[in-house]
Formats: structure tokens, C-alpha cells, sequence
């Protein structure tokens, strides 16, 4: 049988999950929001691109989601972004009051799926899905790790001018300005990128992927980053629904790994058909561990807004 999963969302983001995860024939996808007519739309568009891609998998978009019953995953991209004048706190309540509603909806239909939150601010619409589902922690996993890493990475490359499939790299802490790049566990083809730039050049590097989204966010004006960010999904989704036991950089709730207590933050992952199968505790100097700690204090004033 066909795995299923659906997409919340039919924006940018969710559309363009759509669009990874059937041209790899991951699953049938089912994609879903309150706005009429676009996931209709986008969703039939991307079915009538199948035979093109050679692939065999079902796409719909509805507003019913009766449709996405028994989905083995499923994505959350709902969610407003910021606009001018709104500070962050407005965005986090307005996104909290979405998250909400749209997890309490989809796990009424899919109570035995895997919930993949790309929403921002990332890491606590993690943890509201999370409380709201009442799933186990394995089951509710934030994206973000692979995007930074994703950027990190395709910077690394560039200024050493090597194949980005040569280049690994790791970002932990929260989807925001605190996040933490390890130079020291970033490698190329297994040497670390400490013995292959200096200091000022890994510095810079690891600026720009702090600035990551920003920086898309300032060309584009009006909206965010969506390729990238849904290709780390896509790679989630695969992860998942092929089993890979995949070591990924994802926002897993915590509880005492890393020193830290009840609070979702990026760290690296096994991802596997159970979802988060573990986590992986990697050595840190003390000037790591207080910059992830910092990250963790920011996601901890943030939930606390919204008391989850
Ligand atoms: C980014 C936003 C979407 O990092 O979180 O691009």
C-alpha cells in the first residue's frame, strides 16, 4: 500500500513539499488548507506534472480533512509569516491559535501519524503541537536543523569550491539568531573545515548561516525562503517512511539531554520509521555547550509567552 502524507498549508512552503515529496514518489500526498480553491488547484496541477516525472503518486488538495485520514505523516506549514509593525510576540500568538487547531484536527484523523512542524518561530510551535497532540516525543519533530546545515553547507562549498555532496555539516539550538553552527563537526570528504579556512572565513560563513533567512526574506520582500526549507522536509519525510535510520539535525523535545529539561531544541537525531528513534548526545567544549544554552534560553522565553 502507498504511504500517505499530508501537507497543512498550501503556501509556498507546503506546495513546494508537495511538489519534493511526489516527484520522488515518497507518497500520495494530500494537501490541505482553509483557503478555497488553491490546494484544489495546486494539488491537481501537481498530479497532471506525474506523468511527466514518471511517477505514480496521487496528489489532492481539499479544505476537508475527513481526506486526510490515516495520513503516516503529516506537515505543518500553516501559519502566518511576519509583516511590518508586527512585533515577535504577535506572531507567536497568531501562529499558537493555528498550530492549534490544525494539530487538534489532524491527529482527530491521524491519530497514529508522525507530525513534521515547519511553522515558525519553529522550535515553539514544536512544543504547542507536541502538548496539543499528546503524542509521544518520537512522534513530533521540528524542522530546521537540516535547513541551516543545508545553508551552512552550500556556503562551505562555495568558498572552497568543492562538491556540496563532499561537505557535511552541523547546526544545533533554535531555528533563529542564537542557532548554533559546529565548525568542529563540518567536515569535507571527513576533514574538518577548522584545517581548511581560517578563523575569519569560518566566522563570516557561520554569520551567513545565522542570517540565512534574512537574507532570502530581504530579496524576496514579501515572503521566505521555501525551497530549501521544504527540501529538509522532503529529506524527513524519506527518512521516515524509508526507515534510513538517518542521522539529521532536527528540534526534538528534551528531556535532560544536553543539560536541557522539557523544551524542544535542535540536536542531532536518528530519524527512522518510529520517527525519532534516538538522540544522539555529541560532545560539546563548554563554549558550545553555553552558545546552546543561550539558543535554549531563547526558545524558553518564547514558550513561556504562550505558556506550553
Ligand atoms: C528561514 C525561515 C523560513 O529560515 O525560517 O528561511
Amino acid at each position: 500500500m502507498r504511504k500517505k502524507v499530508t501537507v497543512v498549508g498550501s503556501g509556498n512552503v507546503g506546495a513546494t513539499a508537495a511538489h519534493w515529496i511526489s516527484s520522488k514518489e515518497l507518497a500520495d500526498v494530500v494537501l490541505i488548507d482553509i483557503i478555497e480553491g488553491v490546494p484544489q488547484g495546486k494539488g491537481l496541477d501537481l498530479l497532471e506534472a506525474m506523468p511527466i516525472e514518471k511517477r505514480d503518486s496521487y496528489v489532492i488538495g481539499t479544505q476537508d480533512y475527513a481526506d486526510t485520514a490515516n495520513s503516516d505523516i503529516v506537515v505543518i506549514t500553516a501559519g502566518i509569516p511576519r509583516k511590518p509593525g508586527m512585533s515577535r510576540d504577535d506572531l507567536l500568538k497568531t501562529n499558537y491559535g493555528i498550530m492549534n487547531d490544525v494539530v487538534g484536527k489532524a491527529v482527530k484523523h491521524s491519530p497514529n501519524c508522525i507530525l513534521i512542524i515547519v511553522s515558525n518561530p519553529l522550535d515553539a510551535m514544536a512544543q504547542t503541537a507536541y502538548k496539543m497532540s499528546g503524542f509521544p516525543r518520537e512522534r513530533v519533530i521540528g524542522m530546521a536543523g537540516i535547513l541551516d546545515s543545508a545553508r551552512f553547507r552550500a556556503f562551505i562549498a562555495m568558498e572552497l569550491k568543492v562538491s556540496v555532496e563532499n561537505v557535511t555539516a552541523f547546526v544545533l539550538g533554535g531555528h533563529g539568531d542564537t542557532m548554533v553552527p559546529l565548525p568542529r563537526y563540518s567536515t569535507v570528504a571527513g576533514i574538518p573545515i577548522t584545517e581548511l579556512m581560517d578563523a575569519a572565513t569560518l566566522d563570516r560563513l557561520v554569520q551567513r548561516t545565522r542570517d540565512g533567512g534574512a537574507e532570502i526574506v530581504k530579496y524576496l520582500k514579501t515572503g521566505s525562503a521555501y525551497y530549501a526549507p521544504s527540501a529538509a522536509v522532503a529529506e524527513m519525510v524519506e527518512a521516515i517512511l524509508k526507515d534510513k535510520k538517518k542521522i539529521l539535525p532536527c528540534a526534538a523535545y528534551l528531556n535532560g539531554e544536553y543539560g536541557i529539561h522539557g523544551l524542544y531544541v535542535g540536536v542531532p537525531v536518528k530519524l527512522g520509521a518510529k520517527g525519532i528513534e534516538q538522540i544522539i548526545e555529541i560532545k560539546l567544549t563548554p563554549e558550545e555547550k553555553s552558545a546552546l544554552d543561550k539558543s535554549a534560553a531563547a526558545v524558553k522565553e518564547l514558550v513561556g509567552v504562550i505558556n506550553v
